[in-house]
């Protein structure tokens, strides 16, 4: 399968439209070792042709140009996205589904009942939609046993686990986040026996979910942030990590002693918010990741896995 990061970044993107946090001024006026992030999304395909797109992100236009590969002109209108998966319903993960209205038919819409929910309710696109394209819904079970495959994406296998983690500001089961809310995907190539497994926004790893990351050959974990205390540090905010539902990198328990007790062939961070002291190609932080052998995802990395 062939992996495609459209953008690295979390919600509010690298830099940031309003933020003069360090990162951000260092990024603008040029005294930063950093590259720009757009805000999170994948696509994946099994035939290097039909790709599926993990989550659709505020800056999905942005995305799509930069690259090629997205717009195979095989007809007047054309896109190679033939399916849309959500891990949540959070807005830099949903929004894009409006730059998407133009589509030739229904978008096939792959996300759980919760998160249907949300964008019915307090964020909904589903209902915007029905007036421009529409949706075609597919629920993704979420018990971590079931799989499911997309007839339209050939070759792949997905099989969606619950995380614990945060459902969006506006939704009334904030703080009180349900199974459903937000998932990890596992993306199995039916030909190569591959898996990767993505969860760009995880608050927490039980045993459960430990199986699935030590089964896969390539993580692209959440990468938010690098310490629990980080927006109160960087002066931008008030939230610990944890009650956005973002597993912290450092720390006991954090990211890292995770991601250090496995032996994947690849660890990838990705979803990293723009106060991250990582995203310093120059800072200690980013020193550590390199010596524990982890990668730090950016807009345009390619996996073929
Ligand atoms: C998150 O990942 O916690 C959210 O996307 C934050 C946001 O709403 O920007
Ligand atoms: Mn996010
Ligand atoms: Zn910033």
């Amino acid at each position: 399968m062939l992996i495609h990061v459209l953008g690295a970044g979390a919600g509010g993107g690298f830099p940031q439209w309003n933020c003069n946090c360090d990162n951000c001024a260092g990024l603008r006026d040029g005294t930063l070792h950093a590259t720009a992030r757009t805000q999170s999304s994948i696509a994946i395909s099994g035939n290097g042709v039909d790709w599926v797109l993990f989550n659709a992100s505020p800056d999905i236009r942005t995305q799509l140009m930069a690259f090629p590969a997205m717009q195979p002109a095989r007809a007047r209108r054309d896109t190679a996205i033939c399916a849309v998966v959500l891990m949540d319903s959070q807005i830099d993960h949903t929004t894009g589904l409006l730059m998407l209205r133009e589509n030739g038919a229904p978008l096939d819409l792959y996300c759980t009942d919760m998160v249907k929910q949300d964008l019915s309710s307090g964020f909904p696109l589903f209902e915007v939609l029905k007036h421009y394209c529409g949706v075609e819904w597919h629920a993704v079970p979420y018990d971590g046993e079931q799989a499911f495959e997309i007839p339209q994406a050939p070759g792949l296998r997905f099989t969606a686990v619950p995380l614990r983690s945060e459902a969006p500001p506006y939704s009334p089961r904030r703080h009180n986040a349900q199974p459903g809310d937000n998932i990890g995907m596992q993306v199995e190539d039916l030909a190569k026996g591959t898996r990767l497994f993505y969860a760009p926004g995880l608050g927490g790893v039980d045993e459960h979910l430990l199986s699935f990351l030590r089964a896969a050959d390539c993580l692209l974990v959440d990468g938010t942030f690098w310490s629990e205390d980080e927006m109160i540090r960087r002066e931008v905010g008030t939230k610990p990590a944890s009650t956005m539902g973002h597993l912290a990198q450092s720390g006991e328990g954090g990211m890292l002693s995770v991601l250090n007790s496995l032996e994947t062939p690849r660890k990838i961070l990705i979803h990293i918010n723009n106060t991250n002291p990582i995203l310093d190609e120059r800072s200690i932080e980013r020193a550590t990741l390199d010596a524990a052998g982890i990668e730090v995802a950016f807009d345009g990395l390619e996996i073929d896995l």
